[in-house]
């Protein structure tokens, strides 16, 4: 399956943090928000990611990961020249996805919890349309929504309605066959002038090729689009980690539990940031590794 990053758009909620470098490098507690959705599509076992975001932007996201060959990935970049909306995902990626399965995830969107790679994995496996998540919020408004009926069947999904029909919110994270690239190509834009990604979910739902699955209490979910959600974020990430002692969106740790590298490559890029207590997380994650190289406990359930 390949992956998709959405990490373009105009960042404008986000000014002036957002003048001169993209939304999705701005720092969530320890490291750029970016790190936080490709652990995600990490997690779900995808090594062949496509990172979509501004030209002028690019570069930065380019000196950041490479092509991906040190975390053990394949890591591609297109530009987005102008934010048409968050299907057109699937019309700059299409020579990336070429008749694949495909995840897409956003760039802003962080996702944390003990089930997320078994769920991530289950959803990929039984994949036979597309998998949209639901999870539950105070405010479904600023959100796709969707609507179950009393068997839990999905039933309607709308963008962002003023009168939500449910308070399941659905979260920038989605698996979709190969045929997404030929309904994105169909779209047309919304009223608001973009082409939606809820669009392309309600195509999958009118074919009965869509599936809901409930994140649950289990999962944090967490938008970091406006000045008070990234600092939210920033605190939720500082705390679970000041508390569990274990690091949130490490790329380096998680290529090396999906056994996209080794412990000694782990160990290695570690090393390149030793002054900083990411870099001697890294490392020491790597080294414990070396002397117990069983599966992390998040990928055995
Ligand atoms: O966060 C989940 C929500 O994301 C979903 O529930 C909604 O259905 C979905 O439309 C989206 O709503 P947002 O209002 O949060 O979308 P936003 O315009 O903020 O874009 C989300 C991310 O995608 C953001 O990191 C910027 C990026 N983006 C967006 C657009 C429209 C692009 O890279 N290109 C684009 O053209």
């Amino acid at each position: 399956m390949k992956g998709i990053v959405l990490a373009g758009g105009t960042g404008t909620r986000l000014q002036p943090l957002t003048l001169v470098s993209s939304k999705q490098l701005a720092p969530i507690y320890d490291k750029p928000m970016v790190y936080y959705p490709l652990s995600v599509l990490m997690l779900a076992d995808i090594d062949d990611i496509l990172i979509i975001a501004r030209p002028e932007e690019i570069e930065l996201f380019r000196k950041l990961f490479g092509d991906g060959a040190r975390l053990g990935m394949r890591i591609d970049y297109a530009a987005q020249e102008e934010p048409r909306g968050i299907a057109d995902a699937f019309r700059v990626g299409a020579d990336h996805i070429k008749g694949e399965d495909c995840a897409l995830v956003l760039g802003d969107n962080l996702f944390h919890g003990a089930k997320l790679p078994t769920t991530l994995r289950k959803a990929a496996r039984e994949l036979r349309g597309c998998v949209l998540f639901g999870h539950q919020v105070a405010e479904p408004q600023h959100f796709g929504v969707a609507e179950i009926d009393t068997k839990g069947q999905l039933v309607s999904i709308e963008e962002k309605p003023e009168h939500p029909r449910s308070n399941l919110a659905i979260p920038g994270l989605y698996f979709f066959d190969s045929t997404v690239a030929d309904i994105a190509r169909g779209l047309r834009p919304s009223p608001r002038g973009e082409l939606e990604i809820t669009d392309v979910l309600r195509a999958y739902l009118a074919e009965g090729r869509a599936d809901l699955v409930w994140l649950g209490r289990g999962v944090t979910w967490l938008d970091a689009g406006t000045h008070e959600s990234l600092l939210d974020a920033g605190r939720f990430v500082r705390d679970i980690q000041h508390h569990q002692g274990t690091r949130l969106g490490c790329v380096e740790e998680i290529a090396m539990y999906m056994g996209f590298i080794s412990a000694d490559s782990c160990y290695e890029l570690g090393a390149e940031m030793k002054g900083s207590p990411y870099g001697q997380y890294v490392m020491e994650s790597a080294q414990a590794h070396r002397l117990n190289p069983a599966p992390a406990k998040f990928l055995e359930e």
